[in-house]
């Protein structure tokens, strides 16, 4: 099994280009499934997530190519299915549901399952999905939906949910009369679907905000133009922490510096120097920088996607941070392995009682979820010394080109084989 190997305690200085957002891509990818034809979408970050989409697309019959952009083929739906084998590798197949019951009537899509966060139940999806005419039953493990037609009503989501306000949007485009959605997620991710979709015919207005109408149209198809897909502010957000917390100064290109705006808040308070651009940000440290308390929220709160990095720099940070995760019941799983490290971490609940310490030191620590491994790489490049990260294919699920991105900017770091003695390279 893939290991990243890391020579921490250097600072990290210079620009990365930062990939389009898994989260943007994912829905987008299936959302072609409502617009029969052929779709152009560029900046498709090559991913092990957006891969396993492809499959899935692939699997319901619409072939795709994969060049300079990714080019879908939607003309023909074989199959209404999303099956267990590609589900519980990637629980976002749930957003099958929307898009095969808008464009056959049908859909059978397998339960995702629970993963290392939380639950992840999909209580809210069926509900919106139903509130605009579908019916679902549970049998084998599998979610089996059925709509004769698709009618459009109001719905108010109980939690904000981001793929269930993904899947009740991709359905509700090909609603007789319109739709509103009130406690919806306003995400920049379901900001570009809605772009997308708009951009197929579509008539959806307040994405981005947590109230969105979409007035239903009879049928839609591919733009005439490609869709670049947004940039991935999760991916820069990890970056920028990587800057700050190896003390040096990192700069991620071609990204919507509005976006990072909860990220770039944080930083500031806690003393880092960043800087923006209108598509750039830099972030940087000359020093530890100050412990901050966050508190993760739907956006444009503090992005759950960004608690496990934030809390790598809390562990060097001068002073004691309270992080306290409201998104998901247990993505405090890096902690333990950050422990390993040298951190001084306490949890409580939701809340993590982090006291920084004036240096980490190399160990070997293990990823449970992509988040957390991203965690885990930012306390190896601090920490002094040789840290090793197993089970590497948790980050290749959401960080395109790791390995080149960080040597880049000056990381010693390179994949290696649990089991395998890291090769002896004295750095220079
Ligand atoms: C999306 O997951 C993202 N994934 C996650 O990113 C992200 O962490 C999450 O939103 C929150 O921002 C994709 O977009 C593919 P939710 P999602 O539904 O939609 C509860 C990453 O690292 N809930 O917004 O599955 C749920 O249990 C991944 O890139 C219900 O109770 O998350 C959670 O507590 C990890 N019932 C909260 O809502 C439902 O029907 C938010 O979950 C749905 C969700």
């Amino acid at each position: 099994m893939d290991t990243l190997l890391l020579n921490g305690g250097r600072p990290l200085r210079g620009s990365v280009p930062i990939s389009g957002a898994k989260n943007a891509s994912l829905p987008i990818l299936i959302a072609t499934l409502v617009a029969p034809g052929e779709h152009l979408l560029g900046n498709v970050p090559r991913l092990v997530d957006t891969s396993s989409m492809l499959s899935l697309v692939g699997r319901i019959g619409c072939p795709s190519i994969i060049g300079a952009n990714t080019r879908i083929d939607t003309s023909r739906v074989a199959f209404c299915e999303a099956p267990y084998d590609i589900v519980r590798t990637m629980r976002a197949s749930v957003l099958a549901l929307g898009p095969l019951l808008a464009r056959c009537g049908e859909a059978h899509v397998s339960l995702p399952g629970g993963c290392a966060i939380g639950m992840r139940p999909i209580d809210q999806h069926l509900k919106g999905l139903e509130a605009i005419g579908c019916r679902f039953e549970l049998e084998g493990g599998y979610v089996h939906g059925r709509v004769d037609k698709l009618r459009g009503a109001e719905f108010r989501f109980d939690v904000v949910t981001v793929t269930g306000t993904e899947n009740v949007l991709m359905a509700a485009v090909l609603a007789e009369g319109t739709t509103v959605l009130d406690n919806a997620a306003a995400e920049p991710e379901v900001e570009d679907l809605a772009a997308f979709l708009n951009g197929c015919g579509a008539h959806i207005e307040g994405a981005g905000t947590s109230r969105i109408v979409i007035h239903g149209v009879s049928s839609l198809k591919p733009s005439p133009k490609v869709h670049n897909i947004l940039p991935d502010r999760i991916e820069a957000g990890t970056y920028l922490v990587a800057g700050v917390i190896s003390q040096g100064n990192v700069r991620c290109e071609n990204v919507r510096p509005a976006d990072l705006e909860p990220v770039i808040r944080v930083l500031r308070e806690a003393g880092a120097a960043v800087e923006c651009g209108d598509t750039w940000v830099s972030a940087g440290a000359d020093g530890r920088v100050h412990a901050v308390d966050i508190e993760t929220a739907p956006h444009p709160g503090f992005p759950t996607d960004m608690q496990a990095q934030l809390m790598a720099l809390m562990c060097v940070a001068k002073g004691t941070s309270r992080i306290r995760e409201t998104i998901f019941e247990n993505r405090f799983m890096h902690a333990a392995e950050l422990l390993r490290l040298g951190a001084q971490i306490h949890i409580e609940g939701n809340t993590a009682t982090v006291t920084g310490q004036p240096q980490l030191s190399g160990a070997t620590v293990m990823a449970t979820d992509l988040r957390a491994s991203a965690s885990l790489v930012l306390a190896g490049l601090a920490a002094q010394g040789k840290t090793e990260v197993l089970r590497l294919y948790h980050l290749d699920r959401g960080y395109e080109r790791l390995v080149e991105k960080l040597s880049a900017v000056g990381a010693v770091v390179e994949r290696g084989q649990e089991g395998r003695p890291a090769p002896r390279r004295e750095v220079a």
